[in-house]
Protein backbone atom coordinates (compact mmCIF):
# COMPACT_ATOMS: atom_id res chain seq x y z
CA UNK A 1 0.00 0.00 0.00
CA UNK A 2 1.52 3.08 -0.96
CA UNK A 3 1.89 6.21 1.70
CA UNK A 4 2.11 9.69 -0.30
CA UNK A 5 0.85 12.49 1.65
CA UNK A 6 0.24 13.14 5.34
CA UNK A 7 -1.48 16.64 6.56
CA UNK A 8 0.01 18.65 9.58
CA UNK A 9 -1.82 18.50 12.10
CA UNK A 10 -4.98 20.82 12.09
CA UNK A 11 -3.38 23.37 9.89
CA UNK A 12 -4.56 21.82 6.67
CA UNK A 13 -0.71 21.69 5.37
CA UNK A 14 -0.56 18.64 3.72
CA UNK A 15 3.03 16.93 3.29
CA UNK A 16 4.54 14.25 1.31
CA UNK A 17 4.81 11.28 3.84
CA UNK A 18 8.41 11.48 3.65
CA UNK A 19 10.05 15.16 4.59
CA UNK A 20 13.85 15.64 3.45
CA UNK A 21 16.32 16.56 7.09
CA UNK A 22 18.82 19.06 5.56
CA UNK A 23 21.13 19.37 8.59
CA UNK A 24 24.05 16.63 6.76
CA UNK A 25 23.82 19.05 3.64
CA UNK A 26 24.67 22.36 6.30
CA UNK A 27 28.43 20.83 6.02
CA UNK A 28 30.76 21.36 8.80
CA UNK A 29 30.31 23.25 11.85
CA UNK A 30 31.61 23.03 15.69
CA UNK A 31 30.93 24.34 18.87
CA UNK A 32 33.08 27.02 20.73
CA UNK A 33 35.47 24.08 22.15
CA UNK A 34 35.61 22.67 18.92
CA UNK A 35 32.71 19.38 18.94
CA UNK A 36 31.96 18.70 15.32
CA UNK A 37 28.21 19.76 15.53
CA UNK A 38 28.07 18.88 11.32
CA UNK A 39 27.90 15.45 9.45
CA UNK A 40 31.23 16.29 7.63
CA UNK A 41 32.52 17.65 4.41
CA UNK A 42 29.66 18.01 1.54
CA UNK A 43 29.15 18.74 -1.74
CA UNK A 44 27.18 21.38 -2.32
CA UNK A 45 25.95 20.66 -6.04
CA UNK A 46 25.40 17.28 -5.31
CA UNK A 47 23.00 18.30 -2.15
CA UNK A 48 20.90 20.11 -5.00
CA UNK A 49 20.92 17.81 -7.35
CA UNK A 50 19.76 15.47 -4.35
CA UNK A 51 17.12 17.84 -3.77
CA UNK A 52 16.39 17.84 -7.01
CA UNK A 53 15.88 15.02 -7.45
CA UNK A 54 13.67 14.66 -4.12
CA UNK A 55 11.26 17.44 -5.49
CA UNK A 56 10.77 14.52 -8.96
CA UNK A 57 10.02 11.95 -6.47
CA UNK A 58 7.39 13.63 -5.22
CA UNK A 59 8.82 14.60 -1.69
CA UNK A 60 7.03 18.36 -0.45
CA UNK A 61 8.59 18.65 2.74
CA UNK A 62 11.98 19.85 4.22
CA UNK A 63 12.95 20.33 7.44
CA UNK A 64 16.07 22.36 7.94
CA UNK A 65 17.18 25.07 11.02
CA UNK A 66 18.98 28.49 10.98
CA UNK A 67 22.10 27.03 12.90
CA UNK A 68 22.57 23.83 10.30
CA UNK A 69 25.97 24.76 8.91
CA UNK A 70 25.53 28.29 10.67
CA UNK A 71 23.15 28.97 7.90
CA UNK A 72 24.80 27.27 5.12
CA UNK A 73 21.49 24.42 5.23
CA UNK A 74 19.69 27.16 4.84
CA UNK A 75 21.16 28.70 1.80
CA UNK A 76 21.57 25.74 0.11
CA UNK A 77 18.09 24.62 0.33
CA UNK A 78 16.94 27.90 -1.07
CA UNK A 79 19.22 27.40 -3.66
CA UNK A 80 17.93 24.58 -4.60
CA UNK A 81 13.95 24.82 -4.52
CA UNK A 82 14.87 28.59 -6.41
CA UNK A 83 11.45 28.55 -8.69
CA UNK A 84 9.57 25.37 -7.21
CA UNK A 85 9.58 27.13 -3.64
CA UNK A 86 5.46 27.61 -3.84
CA UNK A 87 5.51 24.24 -5.11
CA UNK A 88 6.70 22.54 -0.84
CA UNK A 89 6.40 23.52 2.61
CA UNK A 90 9.35 24.66 4.05
CA UNK A 91 10.19 24.11 7.92
CA UNK A 92 13.08 25.73 10.15
CA UNK A 93 14.13 26.15 13.18
CA UNK A 94 15.19 28.55 15.76
CA UNK A 95 16.54 29.58 19.39
CA UNK A 96 20.55 28.61 18.88
CA UNK A 97 22.63 30.89 18.14
CA UNK A 98 25.43 31.08 16.00
CA UNK A 99 28.70 33.00 14.06
CA UNK A 100 28.31 32.11 10.09
CA UNK A 101 32.39 33.94 9.30
CA UNK A 102 33.83 31.17 12.00
CA UNK A 103 31.24 28.62 11.99
CA UNK A 104 30.75 28.20 15.22
CA UNK A 105 27.85 27.92 17.70
CA UNK A 106 27.18 30.76 19.90
CA UNK A 107 24.75 29.52 22.74
CA UNK A 108 21.00 30.09 22.78
CA UNK A 109 18.36 32.51 22.68
CA UNK A 110 14.94 32.19 24.22
CA UNK A 111 13.30 35.77 24.13
CA UNK A 112 10.64 36.84 21.66
CA UNK A 113 12.89 39.92 20.58
CA UNK A 114 15.50 37.22 19.01
CA UNK A 115 12.82 34.84 17.39
CA UNK A 116 11.66 37.94 15.58
CA UNK A 117 15.60 38.24 14.47
CA UNK A 118 16.18 34.82 13.70
CA UNK A 119 12.59 34.74 11.43
CA UNK A 120 14.11 37.70 9.51
CA UNK A 121 17.35 35.99 9.36
CA UNK A 122 16.07 32.66 7.81
CA UNK A 123 13.31 34.31 5.24
CA UNK A 124 16.32 35.74 3.42
CA UNK A 125 18.75 33.27 3.82
CA UNK A 126 15.78 30.95 2.60
CA UNK A 127 14.74 33.75 -0.10
CA UNK A 128 11.19 33.44 0.58
CA UNK A 129 8.37 35.15 1.95
CA UNK A 130 7.05 32.91 4.34
CA UNK A 131 8.22 29.60 6.93
CA UNK A 132 5.71 27.21 6.53
CA UNK A 133 6.27 25.30 9.87
CA UNK A 134 8.48 26.94 12.26
CA UNK A 135 9.89 25.08 15.06
CA UNK A 136 11.44 26.23 18.44
CA UNK A 137 15.08 24.42 18.57
CA UNK A 138 15.33 24.19 22.52
CA UNK A 139 14.21 20.97 23.64
CA UNK A 140 14.62 21.84 27.15
CA UNK A 141 13.38 25.17 27.13
CA UNK A 142 11.93 27.10 30.26
CA UNK A 143 7.85 26.12 29.53
CA UNK A 144 6.91 28.94 30.95
CA UNK A 145 9.16 31.01 28.21
CA UNK A 146 7.86 28.96 25.52
CA UNK A 147 4.30 29.96 26.23
CA UNK A 148 5.30 33.38 25.23
CA UNK A 149 7.27 32.04 22.43
CA UNK A 150 3.93 30.45 21.22
CA UNK A 151 2.47 33.61 21.57
CA UNK A 152 5.05 35.09 19.46
CA UNK A 153 4.53 32.97 16.80
CA UNK A 154 0.46 33.51 16.50
CA UNK A 155 1.65 37.20 16.11
CA UNK A 156 4.13 35.78 13.22
CA UNK A 157 1.33 33.96 11.77
CA UNK A 158 -0.92 36.86 11.72
CA UNK A 159 0.97 38.88 10.36
CA UNK A 160 1.60 36.23 7.44
CA UNK A 161 5.36 35.28 8.30
CA UNK A 162 4.78 31.74 9.18
CA UNK A 163 1.61 29.21 8.42
CA UNK A 164 1.99 27.19 11.53
CA UNK A 165 4.74 26.20 14.04
CA UNK A 166 5.79 23.42 16.22
CA UNK A 167 8.30 22.99 19.49
CA UNK A 168 11.48 20.44 18.58
CA UNK A 169 11.52 18.39 21.98
CA UNK A 170 11.38 14.97 23.01
CA UNK A 171 9.18 16.36 26.49
CA UNK A 172 5.15 15.66 26.01
CA UNK A 173 4.72 18.31 28.56
CA UNK A 174 6.66 20.99 26.74
CA UNK A 175 4.76 20.10 23.64
CA UNK A 176 1.40 20.21 25.46
CA UNK A 177 2.66 24.03 26.28
CA UNK A 178 2.79 24.66 22.30
CA UNK A 179 -0.40 22.75 21.82
CA UNK A 180 -2.60 25.03 23.38
CA UNK A 181 -1.89 27.58 20.43
CA UNK A 182 -4.26 27.53 17.51
CA UNK A 183 -1.57 27.47 14.72
CA UNK A 184 0.62 25.53 16.42
CA UNK A 185 0.58 22.20 14.01
CA UNK A 186 3.36 19.74 14.91
CA UNK A 187 5.93 18.07 17.20
CA UNK A 188 9.55 16.96 16.31
CA UNK A 189 10.64 14.53 18.36
CA UNK A 190 13.19 11.61 18.07
CA UNK A 191 11.62 8.31 16.65
CA UNK A 192 12.97 5.29 15.25
CA UNK A 193 12.07 1.32 15.32
CA UNK A 194 14.58 1.30 18.35
CA UNK A 195 13.55 4.60 20.15
CA UNK A 196 9.86 4.53 20.69
CA UNK A 197 7.92 7.34 22.21
CA UNK A 198 4.83 6.19 22.81
CA UNK A 199 4.22 9.16 25.46
CA UNK A 200 4.72 11.56 22.49
CA UNK A 201 2.48 9.77 19.83
CA UNK A 202 -0.46 9.47 22.77
CA UNK A 203 0.06 13.29 22.90
CA UNK A 204 0.03 14.04 19.02
CA UNK A 205 -3.22 11.74 18.65
CA UNK A 206 -5.11 13.79 21.70
CA UNK A 207 -4.12 17.03 20.54
CA UNK A 208 -4.07 16.66 16.54
CA UNK A 209 -0.36 17.41 16.10
CA UNK A 210 1.78 15.56 13.23
CA UNK A 211 4.60 13.69 14.88
CA UNK A 212 8.12 14.89 12.76
CA UNK A 213 10.39 12.40 13.33
CA UNK A 214 13.79 13.27 13.28
CA UNK A 215 16.80 11.01 13.95
CA UNK A 216 14.10 8.26 11.81
CA UNK A 217 16.91 5.79 10.39
CA UNK A 218 19.16 6.47 14.00
CA UNK A 219 21.38 8.88 12.22
CA UNK A 220 22.69 6.52 9.32
CA UNK A 221 22.57 2.88 11.65
CA UNK A 222 19.32 1.50 10.22
CA UNK A 223 20.73 2.52 6.68
CA UNK A 224 23.43 0.46 6.98
CA UNK A 225 26.11 2.13 9.21
CA UNK A 226 28.33 -0.30 10.75
CA UNK A 227 31.93 0.27 12.94
CA UNK A 228 34.45 1.81 11.62
CA UNK A 229 36.46 5.39 12.02
CA UNK A 230 34.27 8.23 11.38
CA UNK A 231 35.57 11.73 9.37
CA UNK A 232 37.15 13.84 12.28
CA UNK A 233 34.12 16.81 11.17
CA UNK A 234 31.33 14.49 11.58
CA UNK A 235 29.51 14.57 14.68
CA UNK A 236 28.97 11.06 14.71
CA UNK A 237 32.97 10.92 15.51
CA UNK A 238 32.41 12.41 18.77
CA UNK A 239 29.19 12.07 19.70
CA UNK A 240 27.78 14.10 22.40
CA UNK A 241 25.10 12.66 25.16
CA UNK A 242 22.30 13.15 23.42
CA UNK A 243 23.03 11.17 20.64
CA UNK A 244 22.42 7.44 21.25
CA UNK A 245 24.18 4.57 19.24
CA UNK A 246 27.72 5.17 18.17
CA UNK A 247 30.36 4.73 20.48
CA UNK A 248 32.24 7.72 22.51
CA UNK A 249 36.27 6.99 21.28
CA UNK A 250 34.81 7.55 17.99
CA UNK A 251 34.76 3.79 16.63
CA UNK A 252 31.70 4.12 14.93
CA UNK A 253 28.37 2.41 15.77
CA UNK A 254 27.64 0.80 19.09
CA UNK A 255 27.57 -3.17 19.35
CA UNK A 256 24.37 -3.10 21.05
CA UNK A 257 22.43 -1.29 18.54
CA UNK A 258 23.63 -3.04 15.76
CA UNK A 259 22.81 -6.00 17.38
CA UNK A 260 19.46 -5.07 17.83
CA UNK A 261 19.24 -4.04 13.70
CA UNK A 262 20.32 -7.60 13.07
CA UNK A 263 17.83 -8.88 14.52
CA UNK A 264 15.15 -6.64 12.73
CA UNK A 265 17.10 -6.81 9.24
CA UNK A 266 15.02 -9.83 8.22
CA UNK A 267 11.53 -8.49 8.57
CA UNK A 268 12.69 -4.68 7.64
CA UNK A 269 13.96 -5.97 4.39
CA UNK A 270 11.57 -7.70 3.47
CA UNK A 271 8.90 -7.18 0.30
CA UNK A 272 11.90 -6.15 -1.04
CA UNK A 273 12.55 -3.02 0.67
CA UNK A 274 16.27 -1.61 1.50
CA UNK A 275 17.08 -1.29 5.43
CA UNK A 276 16.55 2.16 5.38
CA UNK A 277 13.16 2.12 3.55
CA UNK A 278 12.23 -0.70 6.12
CA UNK A 279 12.86 1.66 8.76
CA UNK A 280 10.63 4.27 7.20
CA UNK A 281 8.21 1.45 6.53
CA UNK A 282 7.69 1.04 10.63
CA UNK A 283 7.14 4.54 10.62
CA UNK A 284 4.63 5.20 8.54
CA UNK A 285 3.39 1.91 10.21
CA UNK A 286 3.51 2.97 13.99
CA UNK A 287 1.11 5.57 13.77
CA UNK A 288 -1.06 7.76 10.69
CA UNK A 289 0.71 10.99 12.43
CA UNK A 290 4.07 10.25 11.47
CA UNK A 291 6.12 12.16 9.16
CA UNK A 292 9.47 10.55 8.92
CA UNK A 293 12.41 13.39 7.93
CA UNK A 294 15.61 11.88 6.87
CA UNK A 295 18.82 12.97 6.29
CA UNK A 296 20.69 12.54 3.22
CA UNK A 297 23.64 14.37 1.46
CA UNK A 298 23.45 12.47 -2.10
CA UNK A 299 21.46 11.76 -5.06
CA UNK A 300 21.66 7.91 -4.45
CA UNK A 301 20.08 8.18 -0.91
CA UNK A 302 17.67 10.78 -2.20
CA UNK A 303 16.62 7.92 -4.49
CA UNK A 304 16.44 5.08 -1.92
CA UNK A 305 14.87 6.96 0.64
CA UNK A 306 12.32 8.67 -1.53
CA UNK A 307 11.45 5.24 -2.68
CA UNK A 308 9.97 3.86 0.53
CA UNK A 309 6.97 6.00 -0.13
CA UNK A 310 5.62 3.80 -3.14
CA UNK A 311 6.52 0.66 -1.08
CA UNK A 312 3.84 1.91 2.16
CA UNK A 313 3.80 1.37 5.52
CA UNK A 314 4.94 -2.34 7.47
CA UNK A 315 1.56 -4.34 8.02
CA UNK A 316 0.22 -4.54 11.69
CA UNK A 317 1.62 -8.33 11.41
CA UNK A 318 4.80 -7.05 11.03
CA UNK A 319 4.70 -4.36 13.66
CA UNK A 320 3.69 -7.00 15.98
CA UNK A 321 6.55 -8.89 14.76
CA UNK A 322 9.13 -6.11 15.11
CA UNK A 323 8.07 -5.82 18.69
CA UNK A 324 7.97 -9.33 19.54
CA UNK A 325 11.76 -9.76 17.85
CA UNK A 326 12.89 -6.63 19.81
CA UNK A 327 11.46 -7.86 23.64
CA UNK A 328 9.16 -4.76 23.67
N1 LIG B 1 15.30 19.08 16.12
C1 LIG B 1 16.47 18.60 16.35
O1 LIG B 1 17.09 18.91 17.34
C2 LIG B 1 17.03 17.62 15.36
C3 LIG B 1 18.04 16.74 15.75
C4 LIG B 1 18.49 15.81 14.82
C5 LIG B 1 17.96 15.81 13.54
N2 LIG B 1 16.99 16.69 13.17
C6 LIG B 1 16.40 16.68 11.82
O2 LIG B 1 16.14 15.35 11.45
C7 LIG B 1 16.83 15.05 10.23
C8 LIG B 1 17.23 13.60 10.18
O3 LIG B 1 17.77 13.13 11.39
P1 LIG B 1 19.30 12.79 11.57
O4 LIG B 1 20.10 13.71 10.72
O5 LIG B 1 19.53 12.78 13.02
O6 LIG B 1 19.56 11.34 11.06
P2 LIG B 1 18.86 10.18 10.23
O7 LIG B 1 17.88 10.68 9.29
O8 LIG B 1 18.45 9.15 11.20
O9 LIG B 1 20.15 9.65 9.43
C9 LIG B 1 20.59 10.41 8.34
C10 LIG B 1 21.94 9.93 7.86
O10 LIG B 1 21.89 8.59 7.47
C11 LIG B 1 22.64 8.39 6.29
N3 LIG B 1 21.70 7.99 5.24
C12 LIG B 1 20.51 8.55 4.91
N4 LIG B 1 19.90 7.89 3.91
C13 LIG B 1 20.73 6.89 3.60
C14 LIG B 1 20.65 5.85 2.66
N5 LIG B 1 19.60 5.73 1.87
N6 LIG B 1 21.69 4.97 2.59
C15 LIG B 1 22.77 5.09 3.40
N7 LIG B 1 22.88 6.06 4.33
C16 LIG B 1 21.87 6.94 4.42
C17 LIG B 1 23.31 9.71 5.96
O11 LIG B 1 24.56 9.82 6.64
P3 LIG B 1 25.93 9.18 6.10
O12 LIG B 1 25.88 9.24 4.62
O13 LIG B 1 27.02 10.02 6.65
O14 LIG B 1 25.97 7.82 6.69
C18 LIG B 1 22.35 10.68 6.60
O15 LIG B 1 22.91 11.93 6.87
C19 LIG B 1 17.99 16.05 10.20
O16 LIG B 1 18.51 16.25 8.90
C20 LIG B 1 17.32 17.26 10.75
O17 LIG B 1 16.56 17.89 9.72
C21 LIG B 1 16.51 17.58 14.08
Amino acid sequence: METTSRTLGRSHIEVSALGFGCWAIGGEWQSADGQPLGWGKVDDDESVRAVHRALDLGVTFFDTADCYGTGHSERILGRALGKRRDDVVVATKWGNLFDERTRTADGQDDTPAHARRALTASLRRLGTEHIDLYQFHLSDADPERAAELRDTCEEFVREGLIRAYAWSTDDPARAAVFAEGEHCAAVQHALNVLQDAPGMLALCEERGLASINRSPLAMGLLAGKRRGALAAGDIRSRPPAWLPGYDADGSGADQAWLARIDALRDILTSDGRTLAQGALAWLWARSPRTVPIPGFRSVAQAEENAGALAKGPLTAGQLSEVERLLGR
